[in-house]
């Protein structure tokens, strides 16, 4: 991402501290949100406006439809999450916003909103990458440190990142083809569940058989992943089912466990191999009940692990207010523009 000295906002004397009050917009993709932290770690307003019963009746995000919703939203949850925090603009050290990746159309509205206000109340611009975001929920009210191993899995990454510290992370593996929540949803619209599918597929697992059917594990590189073989797996077994009752929540279970042991198995090989004892688990599928119980596992072989609670694993600002402080944390030019693709 361009990092580069913040011209515009030089004059002020303004330092980013682990006391500093920072307003953080997230719109990326089909949650528009505002949240206000204090430090990274202490959330004072966190209010998120979600679409997603809009896109169901799609069966995905509409680029398009999500962008007028994130404009009609945006000053809302501004006001709320001042609101919720009892504070005003001029209290705020500096104003933070979600850059990419994501839809360029949805991120415009939260990026422009985050400009705007930076501009209003004379304070500094920083702009977020919402994969350090996602990872950056696991400072929320923790102590946790770098360095640690990160699993981000979420609709769009899957990547097994060495977060030596603040300034130096490293994607040592990522995902060839799908990513898990695009697994998810796909495996889910396949046996019929409705958008977004991953949550569901969730509940359905845990009153499934896990060992009912063995899907195949994809042979990639050492800390890489594949998941459109397993998708295409679970294809043929839907069709088998043809005509006959289908064991639904069987199924469920079956890809849930070999997703979540795949990823798993990986991670632990990076801590071994890195000889980190922390493990973090960051993204949207980060709320998926038998990851997060794998994850957690480790901590019976002497691991530490942390993965946000429910409402930080979604997009959220919260977490690109922890990310503003934590990880991206210079001032930025206002002419920033978004990314779509990390
Ligand atoms: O991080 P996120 O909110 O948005 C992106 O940045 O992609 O992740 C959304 C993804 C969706 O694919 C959704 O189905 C998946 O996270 N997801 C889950 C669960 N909760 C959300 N997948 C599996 N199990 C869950 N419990
Ligand atoms: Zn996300």
């Amino acid at each position: 991402m361009n990092k580069i000295k913040n011209t515009l906002f030089s004059n002020i004397p303004v330092t980013i501290d682990k006391n500093s009050l920072i307003m953080a917009i997230e719109s990326s993709c089909d949650e528009t949100a505002c949240a206000i932290v204090k430090g990274g770690r202490e959330v004072l307003a966190n209010v998120v406006a979600s679409q997603i019963k809009i896109h169901e009746e799609y069966g995905g995000v509409i680029p398009e439809i999500a962008a007028r919703e994130h404009l009609e939203a945006i000053n809302v949850v501004i006001d709320e999450a001042f609101k919720q925090a009892g504070v005003n603009g001029s209290d705020i050290s500096a104003f933070a916003g979600t850059v990419g990746p994501g839809l360029v159309g949805c991120l415009l509205v939260g990026l422009n909103a985050t400009k705007s206000l930076a501009l209003a109340y004379d304070k500094p611009f920083i702009g977020v990458n919402h994969l350090n975001a996602h990872i950056a929920a696991n400072f929320i009210d923790t102590n946790l440190e770098p360095p640690f191993i990160a699993l981000l899995v979420s609709g769009g990454h899957t990547q097994i990142i060495k977060v030596a510290s603040y300034s130096d992370m490293e994607i040592i593996g990522e995902t060839i083809d799908d990513a898990v929540g695009e697994a998810y949803d796909k495996v889910a619209r396949l046996i019929g569940l409705p958008y977004p599918g991953g949550p569901k597929l969730d509940k359905l697992a845990q009153e499934g058989n896990p060992f009912a059917f063995k899907l195949p594990e994809a042979k990639v590189g050492d800390f890489d992943f594949s998941f459109s073989g397993l998708k295409t797996a679970v294809l043929r077994l839907v069709k088998s089912f043809d005509g006959k009752e289908m064991p639904v929540n069987d199924i469920c279970a079956s890809f849930q466990e070999c997703v979540s042991s795949t990823l798993v198995k990986k991670v632990r090989k990076a801590l071994e191999e890195y000889g980190y004892s922390q493990v973090v688990l960051a993204g949207g599928v980060a709320a998926n009940s038998e990851i997060r119980k794998k994850i957690f596992a480790l901590e019976n072989d002497g691991y530490k692990a942390y993965a946000p609670i429910m409402k930080y694993c979604t997009d959220n600002a919260s977490m690109v207010a922890a990310s503003a402080i934590l990880f991206d944390n210079t001032f930025d030019d206002i002419d920033v523009e978004v990314f779509s693709r990390a």
